[in-house]
């Protein structure tokens, strides 16, 4: 196995683990990613903007007091505190790296609304492209800097701990199967969420849970991981992942029909632009009655094109028209708003272990996450991390690792391995979706059990139960309704609802 030596690992290269790539100018750090440097995950494709309060009319207090109703009660108020704070700091410092958000005829920053924030907030690249304009900015900004190594193409299988202290990582490069081991006492997880579990879904291939899997497995507390997300309007076309149609398109007057009549009047007074997960099981009730449900965009017309050029392409590409025809949708698994329990600074309670972005939970989302606040908290809280590292891990300092043999192991899931991987998406959907009981649940993690049995060898659909069984477990355990959570057997909000920090135990032997 080859070995080699840094400061910091930080393992993913989306928003959150460039930010804090960048915030650790004086250090060595390695960034592993399983796709090519800046090509895969969620943050390239991420068509919404970054929210920040930087209009003249807005303040950090009303996006926190926002980003807390859109929480459902449980978001942490301290770290949206600091979410909101620092994010206008954060995106100076994106567009000094070099990030270019659309610009009004003036030249100053141009804000738009989305439901559920009060103000003009959301800046945007390209109008739909924003996700791809901030990574271009960062990996730019990250290639510029000689002391950060990137390791591509390296899928983590999991972490080396040392006398119960995180020590570094072991992955294996998907072309040639060769094995490496990153010594480090500083380890990052930023690999984004879970939207691949389930058969349909908003998120890209490598979306399968890594993070909640590897953290699970040294002893990380992870905390409310029962709240998915799950965005109601995906393009439902055969295409994997489902394309996105942004929310933005309701925003400028798009509607949602079945059996050509608006049916989200009669669910909510904000109609089509009710709380996502209201609007998410509007449609799933539809498709319930054997309804195609459609949203109606042609009123934004001519100006189609120019203002949502990622989605008019992804219509082009599936043979329809949005100046002219309606588009089938789908709501489809988009976010995870729990996660790999963490501090403001972005620590969990392993020694040496850090979360920032999506699989993390700092409580910032709550049970919903408000629209385009992501991107910002990847920014905000990668930088947190960055500086706590800082702080707390002296340089050049050195943890010393246990040998241990790696088996060689696929990393991608294998053709054979294909049928257990969708029958395990299919579950998560069907038994652990946008509703979920008791009995789906119980099913469930039956379900996952037999999938174990089969010994599956790719560290990809490993990880895959054992984020499936964590969200299940965890949604099993929480009883009550709440944000992205919809229980039919248990309807209505607890009043004493809290936080569940949730601990894995394993059901059955870890593959
Ligand atoms: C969207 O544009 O609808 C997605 C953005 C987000 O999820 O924040």
């Amino acid at each position: 196995m080859h070995k080699i030596e840094a400061d910091v690992v930080i393992i993913g290269g989306g928003i959150a683990g460039l930010s804090a790539a960048l915030g650790l100018p004086d250090r060595r750090v390695a960034v592993v990613t399983k796709a090519s440097f800046g090509k895969g995950g969620s943050t390239p494709i991420a068509q919404g903007g970054i929210a920040c309060a930087m209009g003249k009319d807005d303040s950090p207090e009303l996006h926190a007091a926002d980003t807390l109703v859109a929480g459902d009660g449980l978001s942490v108020s301290e770290c949206v505190t600091l979410l909101t704070k620092e994010g206008p700091e954060q995106i100076r410092r994106l567009i000094e790296a070099g990030a270019n958000f659309d610009r009004t005829e003036d030249g100053e920053l141009s804000f738009g609304r989305e439901a559920a924030h009060c103000r003009r907030r959301i800046l945007h690249a390209n109008g739909d492209s924003t996700g791809a304009e901030v990574e271009r900015a960062l990996v730019a900004a990250v290639r510029r800097n000689a002391a950060i190594q990137i390791i591509e193409d390296c899928y983590v299988a999991d972490l080396v701990m040392a006398d119960g202290q995180v020590a570094g990582v072991r992955g294996i490069f998907n072309a040639t199967g060769e094995r490496i081991e990153v010594q480090a006492p500083a380890v990052v997880l930023a690999c984004g969420g879970i939207g691949r579990i389930y058969r349909y879904t908003t998120n890209p291939v490598e979306s399968v849970g890594d993070g909640l899997a590897i953290a699970a497995r040294c002893g990380a507390v992870l905390s409310d991981v029962e709240f998915v997300q799950f965005h109601p309007t995906a393009l439902n076309t055969s295409l994997d992942p489902l394309p996105l149609l942004t929310e933005a398109l309701r925003g400028e007057g798009a509607v949602l029909l079945a059996n050509g009549r608006r049916f989200m009047p009669d669910l909510h007074k904000d109609a089509e632009l009710a709380p996502r997960d209201v609007v998410a099981r509007g449609i799933w009730a539809q498709q319930q009655k054997r309804l195609d449900v459609f949203l109606d965009a042609r009123t934004i017309g001519e100006r189609f094109p120019q203002k949502f050029p990622t989605v008019f392409a992804f219509c082009q590409q599936a043979g329809l028209d949005p100046r002219t025809d309606m588009l089938p949708i789908s709501p489809a698994a988009h976010y995870h708003m729990g996660g790999v329990s963490v501090d403001a600074n972005g620590r969990t309670n392993v020694p040496g272990l850090w979360a920032c972005g999506e699989v993390s939970a700092t409580g910032v989302h709550g049970a919903n996450r408000l629209a385009s606040n992501s991107l910002l908290e990847g920014l905000v809280f990668g930088a947190r991390v960055s500086l706590d590292i800082s702080r707390s891990i002296a340089p050049g300092s050195r943890p010393v690792c246990p040998d241990v043999e790696m088996k060689p192991r696929p990393t991608f899931i294998t053709p054979d391995e294909a049928p257990l991987a969708q029958r395990l998406r299919d579950t998560m959907w069907n038994d652990v979706g946008l509703v979920r009981n008791a009995q789906s649940m119980t099913h469930a993690l039956q379900v996952f059990d037999e999938i174990s049995a089969q010994t599956p060898q790719s560290i990809m659909l490993c990880h895959m139960i054992d984020a499936a069984r964590i969200i299940t477990q965890a949604a099993l355990a929480r009883k009550e309704s709440r944000g992205g959570h919809y229980r039919s057997d248990y309807p209505e909000h607890d009043p004493h609802s809290q936080h569940h920090p949730f601990v894995y135990t394993g059901n059955g032997p870890w593959c």
